[in-house]
């Protein structure tokens, strides 16, 4: 485990929507460069950069045509590459986002392999036998290769899955692991890793790292030991790059040699209970009763939280490495959907102070909204919390100085939408709570990612939480009522050093009042 991650917190960008200095109205790399000081400040140490190579972008550039090169609309490899140096200056490291599961059709591989003939890279995807007969249990495209098959994919249609085998072989066309061409794909993935980390950035977040080898079996054994082949090579060659898996299965994602594993909206009803405890319409509405516990009035449950985080925190712990908290991504709802600033501060407060690392999605600082928007890029729903960062009360909120026509997503033009600006002026803005949090936290040890963890009040249907890390207790009263818990086991009074709201600790006994959130040193 790089030391660095014991104090490291996150800031995912999605760079279409960043800052766009060249004005096509699109986010670019420069932008973040610009910007490296701001976050900086905000107390992120550490950046994902969702991905940002030359794709078609059928699904935001999750749709790899080159793994090589950059997107051109972002800026060259050297640019990224002076990205990384002004980053690393200021004490930031970069992770980049590896697609290893699924290529574009566009990917000069897929060229190859949908080709009639055979060829070097005929077996690099999954294709049937027979272009009839379809993939039984998979997601197929049929009827648009050259060759008389039928390819996989991982994902949308324009996303053919990449050929690393197939753990249980059931039919003719189906690969072992062992397959001299499965093995290729896994050393062609980590050559792309390889030409990343030595061009300067520190590691990568993988996506549907899961997803590698199919007919796996329920440990997803076949996925597992190609990461701990590609662990071997980052500890000979790269040992202090970082990887974090989506894959939320910590159990298996950390014994294959990743450092962290996310808490998902898709996978851990339990997160969302904490900020999302809806669904969506087609029209993108909410529906459902919301029970959020971080809603004031949403009467929610933190044991609905606890009874999927804590036995995946003791997965992480037992494992050596980490769960990573996000307060969202590009693939989630923005909490400010239906959370207030005020909900928001006290569910980051929790967010920033329970082991693992955690992620900020950008804009979420000042809690930008989820706008209701028809999908772009294969966004659907997601496109919502995709738009661009509102910065100042300048023209397109200081995104860009294009005409507003010809931004690549609109920005939020409501009266009242937040920007960093306004932020940064009011000393109790939610900006200004999480800057002042991250500095505790970045000062204190017992804050970190892995300092100890103890619940001390966790009751069902009740309020507050109670817990402890280290020498420190934390509590929290989301509801809009004043809270009492009897915290028998701590001693003394303890020195308030954070504080959202009217918040006390001493004989035994732990007072919040409505919508507070407290730390104490004992
Ligand atoms: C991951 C990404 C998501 C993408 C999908 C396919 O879940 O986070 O944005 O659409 O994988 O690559």
């Amino acid at each position: 485990m790089p030391k660095w991650l014991d104090d490291a917190v996150f800031y995912e960008i999605y760079p279409q929507s960043f800052l766009d200095t060249n004005g096509d109205g699109i986010g670019d790399f420069e932008g973040i460069i610009q910007k490296l000081g701001y976050i900086k400040d905000l107390g992120c140490n550490a950046l994902w950069l969702n991905p940002c190579f030359d794709s078609p972008f059928m699904d935001a550039g999750y749709d790899v045509r080159n793994y090589k090169k950059t997107a051109p609309r972002y800026g060259t490899n050297d640019d990224l590459k002076r990205l990384f140096a002004e980053a690393h200056k200021r004490g930031i490291r970069v992770l980049l986002d590896l697609v290893p599961g699924h290529t574009s059709e566009e990917h000069e591989w897929f060229r190859q392999s949908q080709k009639a003939k055979p060829n070097e890279y005929w077996n690099r995807y999954v294709w049937t036998d027979q272009w009839w007969k379809g993939a039984k249990g998979f997601g197929y495209v049929a009827g648009v290769a050259e060759r008389s098959s039928c390819y996989v994919i991982n994902f949308f249609k324009c996303q053919p899955a990449l050929n690393y085998g197939f753990l249980n072989v059931k039919e003719p066309w189906q690969l072992p692991v062992d397959h001299s061409d499965c093995i290729a794909t896994r050393e062609a993935m980590k050559e792309v890793m390889r030409f990343w980390l030595d061009a300067g950035c520190d590691g990568f977040r993988v996506d549907m790292a899961g997803s590698l080898v199919k007919n796996d079996d329920a440990q997803q054994s076949g996925t597992a030991a190609i990461w701990r082949n590609v662990r071997e090579m980052l500890d000979a060659e790269y040992p202090e790059a970082a990887m974090v898996a989506e894959w939320s299965r910590p159990e298996v994602s950390l014994k294959a040699g990743f450092h962290m594993d996310f808490l998902l909206s898709s996978e851990n009803p339990g997160y969302q209970s904490l900020l999302r405890d809806y669904t969506l319409t087609q029209m993108n509405e909410v529906s459902g009763e919301d029970h959020s516990f971080f809603k004031k009035d949403g009467n929610g449950d933190i044991t609905r939280f606890l009874s999927d985080y804590l036995p995946l925190y003791a997965d992480g712990a037992k494992n050596g490495g980490h769960i990573a908290l996000i307060t969202c991504n590009h693939d989630t709802v923005r909490p400010r959907y239906t959370l207030s600033p005020q909900e928001l501060a006290l569910a980051y407060a929790v967010i920033f102070t329970l082991p693992g690392t955690p992620f900020l999605y950008y804009g979420d600082e000042i809690g930008m909204r989820y706008l209701n928007l028809p999908t772009k890029e294969g966004g659907y729903f997601r496109t919502g919390s995709r738009t661009p960062m509102q910065w100042n009360s300048g023209k397109n909120l200081g995104f860009s100085t294009v005409d507003a026509s010809m931004l690549y997503l609109p920005v939020d033009t409501s009266a009242n939408a937040p920007t960093v600006e306004e932020a940064e002026k009011d000393s109790a803005s939610l900006l200004n709570t999480i800057k002042a949090l991250l500095k505790l936290r970045h000062a204190e040890g017992d804050l970190q990612s892995k300092a100890n963890f103890e619940i001390l009040y966790a009751e069902k249907d009740k309020v507050p939480f109670v817990y402890k890390r280290g020498h420190f207790v934390l509590a929290v009263n989301p509801s809009g009522t004043a809270a009492t818990a009897a915290v028998n086991s701590i001693q003394g009074a303890g020195k308030e050093v954070f504080a959202i709201g009217a918040v006390t600790l001493g004989n035994g006994e732990c007072r919040l009042q409505a919508q507070s959130f407290g730390i104490w040193r004992m």
